[in-house]
Parts: structure tokens; C-alpha cells; sequence
């Protein structure tokens, strides 16, 4: 069987990780005799920078991607195209039995779209992180969701609010696949390493006083009115804990573009304490960080599922999130976008915390099952698109 696997962006790399290790780890475990899966990795570029992509490869043990399309950055349109353009050639070369896709990004739909419109020899797409659902259609994310679920034939999800939002939009129950979260693999298997950073003490912080915060959806940050509001909503946060704030080259620019450096200057008191700025950093040092945060406040999908992952509280800077389940049993709470809001769900978790568990399946072999499932499907048949298509595949890989 041989599976094409796409990363594009940042918050891919920890989800198709545990993928490629599970692949792995199929493989060694069956004998020289036997069939086996073969991995061609493609890197679309989507994301470029060596602190938002190559670090990453590196803090978890990727291969070095087999195709760099290098797609780059540029409007929505212009960067889809500018992937389906350059995947088509890549794909029809390597010609897949399976296509994974992960997440929600550009990348994700353009590659998905353009396995789906290949003749004769279709593959069968799976979308891996399937039927999240903000139910917001503003967000470019939604919108990949919503396609590229449409066009996958096996959609692994992470949560059941997934499962019922697929079956509302009529995707066959046969064809969803409730395997848990690959994100969280990479989290369990990272975490001991992450240990050993030395990201602390590089900024002088001390663990559990001190509050981490990410801020890059467009939404949040292109537009001044939208993000004085959240800065100002973290006014009193500031004056509490140190706040510190791995930078977005998006949100960088914008601070630039739209003269907010005023909150992010150290000051000389407490009182009129700026967010202190760092660089992105890698997976490992920001898994020490969220790790040894008292709070974490982000408007990022991920980290809402691996700060619940990890038992440290979050408020996320958004009115939804497609994750209910990281509110619903999870550390998580919504803070919306507005000052007033976002200042009462700070001081609610800053008060002791409340009880969350570990959300189903959430238990680092998500990618185990994942493969576990492709390959029966295809070792022990010949026609896997058939095979999907009658609904003859698992319907939960437990
Ligand atoms: C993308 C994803 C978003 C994800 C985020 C994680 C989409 C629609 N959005 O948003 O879901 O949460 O990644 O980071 O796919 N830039 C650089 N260097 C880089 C990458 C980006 O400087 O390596 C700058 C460029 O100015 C670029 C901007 O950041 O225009 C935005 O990058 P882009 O990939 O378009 O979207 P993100 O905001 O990163």
C-alpha cells in the first residue's frame, strides 16, 4: 500500500507525526515476507519559516519531506491554487493508494481536491481531524472542514460531536472512523523530552507563574479595532503574571502595521507591565511552556486540545470553538472577543481549577489505530475503494 502523506502548515506536523511512526512501527512489526505500507511525505510549504516548519521537523523526529512544493504565503486563493497546482504533477508521479490529509488548513483542502478529481486511478482520501465544526462559515477553516470532508472517503475524527456533525451533513456512518486524537500521540510521546528544555530559565520564568499567549487568526488580528479590544482585555492579566507571547509572523506584522507596540513595552513596574513578545517557538519548548503555564489564553484550535490534554487551564479568544469537548469535560473555556468578557473568564481560571478529564480516546495511539484500519483495509483486500464504498471498514477502531 503506499500512502502519499501532505503537511502544509504548522499545526500539521504534530498531527501526521504519529502517523508516519505508526507506519513505521506497522512495518517492523510484520515480517520481510509480508506486505507492506510505504510513506511518501510532501511538504507543500504553506509554511516556510524555520521556526513555524523546519524546528518542527526536528523536534519530532520527521523524515525530511520526499517533495517540497513550495507554495508559500499569498492570499486564499492564491496560495490554494498555487498548491493544487503544484501537488497535481506530484501526486499523478507517485500515484497513492491513499491519501492522508490532517487538519483544516489550505494545504489540507487543496491536496485533498485534487486527489478527488483524479482519473482513472482514484486513491482513497482520508481526512484525519474530520467533522470539527465552529458552525462560523467567516473562518477559512470552516470552510476546508466542511470541503474537504465532503470529498474524503474515510474521515478519522477526534471527538463524537464530530460523528454527529458528519452524519448531519450526510456523510455515511460507515465511513467515519472514531480513532482519537493524533495530535495528542505526538504530545504524549514528546512530553518527557519536552522536560528537558531549557525555555524556563532562557526567559527567566518560573513554573506556573507566568501566562502563555497565542494570537494569530485573522479574525483576531488584521483588523485594529478587533485586537486593541483583546489587548485590553488582558490589561489586568498583565498586572498579575508575566504574560509571554510567542509571535505569529501574521500578528508581527500586524503590530507593526498597526502601531500596537505601546502594550508589548516591558514598562517599569508591574502595574504597567507590557505582553512580552518571543519568537515562535519550537514543538518541544512550547510544549514546556503550555505545560508550565498557571494560564494559557490563545485563539488557536490546537492548543485549546492539548492545554485539556495536559490539565492546564485555557481561555480561548473566540466566540465558538469546533472542540466543544475541551470545554464540555476538558480545561477550556470561551472568552470571546470582547474586553469585558475575556477579562471574566481570565479571573475564573485563575481561581482553582475546576475537574476536567481526558477526553475519549485521547490516549496516544490514535495513529495506531489509524493505521491498524487502512491496513486491513487494504492487506486483506484488493479493491479498497469498493471496500469503502459498501461500508465493509470498521466502524470504531477501539
Ligand atoms: C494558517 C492556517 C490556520 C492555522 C495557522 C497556524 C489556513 C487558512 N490557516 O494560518 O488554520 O491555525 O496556519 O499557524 O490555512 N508567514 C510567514 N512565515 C511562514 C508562514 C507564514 O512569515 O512560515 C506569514 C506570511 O505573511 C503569511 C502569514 O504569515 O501571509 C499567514 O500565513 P498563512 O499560512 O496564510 O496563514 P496562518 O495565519 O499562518
Amino acid at each position: 500500500m503506499k500512502i502519499l502523506i501532505v503537511v502544509g502548515a504548522r499545526p500539521n506536523f504534530m498531527k501526521a507525526a504519529p502517523i508516519i511512526n505508526a507506519v513505521r512501527e506497522f512495518n517492523s512489526i510484520r515480517g520481510e515476507w509480508s506486505k507492506k505500507i510505504s510513506v511518501t511525505l510532501v511538504h507543500t510549504g504553506q509554511h516556510y519559516d524555520a521556526q513555524m516548519s523546519d524546528a518542527f521537523f526536528a523536534d519530532l523526529e520527521l523524515p525530511k519531506p520526499d517533495v517540497f512544493l513550495g507554495a508559500g504565503s499569498g492570499s486564499h486563493a492564491e496560495q490554494t491554487a498555487e498548491i493544487i497546482k503544484r501537488f497535481e504533477p506530484v501526486f499523478q508521479e507517485t500515484d497513492p493508494d491513499v491519501l492522508v490529509v490532517v487538519g483544516d488548513v489550505n494545504s489540507t483542502l487543496a491536496c485533498a481536491l485534487v486527489a478527488a478529481k483524479i482519473t482513472p486511478r482514484r486513491p482513497v482520501i482520508v481526512h484525519v481531524e474530520a467533522g470539527l465544526r465552529s458552525n462560523d462559515r467567516s473562518m477559512p477553516e470552516e470552510i476546508n472542514r466542511i470541503l474537504t470532508d465532503q470529498i474524503s472517503d474515510l474521515l478519522f475524527v477526534t471527538e463524537s460531536s464530530a460523528i454527529r456533525n458528519l452524519q448531519k451533513e450526510g456523510i455515511p456512518p460507515h465511513k467515519i472512523v472514531f480513532a482519537g486524537n493524533t495530535m495528542i500521540d505526538s504530545l504524549r510521546s514528546s512530553e518527557q523530552r519536552a522536560e528537558t528544555s531549557d525555555v524556563l530559565q532562557r526567559f527567566g520564568l518560573e513554573s506556573k507563574s507566568y501566562a502563555l499567549l497565542t494570537l494569530h487568526r485573522a479574525a483576531n488580528v488584521d483588523e485594529r479595532g478587533a485586537f486593541v479590544e483583546i489587548l485590553e482585555g488582558l490589561g489586568e492579566l498583565r498586572t498579575l503574571v508575566p504574560i509571554i507571547f510567542p509571535v505569529h509572523p501574521r500578528t508581527q506584522k500586524q503590530i507593526r502595521a498597526l502601531g500596537l507596540e505601546a502594550y508589548f513595552s516591558p514598562g517599569e513596574s508591574s502595574e504597567r507591565r507590557g505582553i512580552r513578545m518571543i519568537p515562535p517557538q519550537g514543538y518541544l519548548d512550547f510544549l514546556c511552556l503550555m505545560k508550565n503555564a498557571r494560564l494559557v489564553v490563545t485563539d488557536s484550535g490546537g492548543i485549546q486540545e492539548e492545554t485539556t490534554a495536559l490539565g492546564v487551564p485555557c481561555v480561548t479568544l473566540r466566540d465558538n470553538t469546533e472542540r466543544p469537548v475541551t470545554v464540555q469535560v476538558g480545561t477550556n473555556i470561551l472568552g470571546g472577543i470582547k474586553c469585558s468578557g475575556i477579562q471574566q473568564a481570565i479571573r475564573l481560571q485563575l481561581t482553582p481549577a475546576r475537574k476536567s478529564k481526558i477526553p475519549d480516546l485521547w490516549d496516544g495511539r490514535a495513529a495506531a489505530r489509524i493505521v491498524g484500519t487502512l491496513a486491513e483495509l487494504f492487506l486483506r483486500n484488493d479493491a479498497p475503494r469498493q471496500t469503502v464504498e459498501s461500508g465493509q471498514i470498521q466502524q470504531n477502531a477501539r
